[in-house]
């Protein structure tokens, strides 16, 4: 990996990436991102607010079309190592942009608490993700040839980020499932998870969030993928270790041996 590809923009713009994502992490330990209703309700979420499902789809829908758009503007947009990294990214951004918060079980009457603020800052991670990933996987990188589908670090990579793929999906899940399809408003907004990653962790599908993006960092080995590695993390184990908190803070019977986000450890 190389702090330098020749490319003045693409370098200065991970330099101030960087930049961003350690102020990130810094603020993310006085305060966590204001959207749903643990952090993002009351007085929390300030200026114009979206509905939870308006804000995740309007936050993350760069993620759909920055990428793709810059991938097919490179000269090795043809080749199948490139290719099989969009198809990665698709299926990682339509599940994030589109089913999850389409999916999503509101519960009726709930204020809007999603921020235009996060809605915004999603949007900057997003853009820098982006450009940073396609311009690097077809036109700035020179390892993704073929011969890139048998070196160890795409296939460690890929495992990772297929383990951490299952355990984000299958966590949602089970949060999803919390609430019945059709929450009525006297029906509690929230409850104990449990089972799956839940068994270890608060925050499992922050767990999964993160797994991904390592696997993907060491598929693609550049430095693009780690900002948005360094970027996911600085947001979710401090947003994890909140929620954790919080639920200790809420449901006395809460289980003592759980971890906020690192099983065993954090
Ligand atoms: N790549 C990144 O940087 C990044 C950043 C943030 C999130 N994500 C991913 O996006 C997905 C959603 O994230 P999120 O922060 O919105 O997750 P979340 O806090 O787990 O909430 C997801 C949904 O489940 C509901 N929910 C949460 N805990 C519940 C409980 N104990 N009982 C009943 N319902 C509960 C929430 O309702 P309310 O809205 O009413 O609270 C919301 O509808 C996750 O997979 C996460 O990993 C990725």
């Amino acid at each position: 990996m190389t702090w330098y590809t020749g490319d003045p923009l693409y370098d200065t713009l991970l330099i101030i990436g960087f930049a961003y994502a350690a102020l990130v992490l810094v603020s993310s330990f006085f305060g966590t991102a204001a959207y749903g209703g643990r952090f993002g309700g009351g007085k929390r979420a300030k200026g114009l607010k979206l509905g939870a499902k308006q804000g995740w789809v309007l936050m993350e829908l760069p993620g759909l079309i920055v990428f793709p758009v810059v991938f097919f503007m490179g000269t090795n947009a043809d080749q199948a190592v490139p290719l099989f990294f969009l198809a990665i990214w698709m299926m990682h951004y339509t599940n994030r942009a589109l089913i999850t918060p389409l999916l999503m079980r509101v519960q009726p009457g709930s204020q809007a608490s999603f921020s235009f603020g996060v809605v915004i800052a999603g949007w900057i991670t997003l853009f820098l993700h982006g450009y940073f990933n396609a311009a690097y996987l077809t036109e700035l990188g020179t390892q993704y040839t073929y011969d890139w589908f048998t070196d160890p670090r795409f296939r460690i990579g890929f495992v990772i980020y297929t383990v951490g793929f299952v355990l984000n999906i299958h966590s949602d899940r089970i949060l999803r499932n919390l609430r019945s399809p059709n929450p009525s408003p006297d029906e509690p907004r929230y409850k104990i998870p449990y089972g799956g990653g839940f068994r270890f962790v608060s925050c499992p599908q922050y767990l999964g969030e993160i797994l991904s993006f390592t696997g993907f960092a060491i598929m693609a080995w550049n430095l693009g993928a780690v900002f948005v590695l360094a970027m996911t993390a600085g947001n979710l184990i401090p947003r994890a270790i909140y929620t954790h908190r919080w639920f200790h803070k809420n449901f006395e019977d809460y289980p003592a041996e759980r971890k906020a986000i690192i099983p065993g450890i954090l």
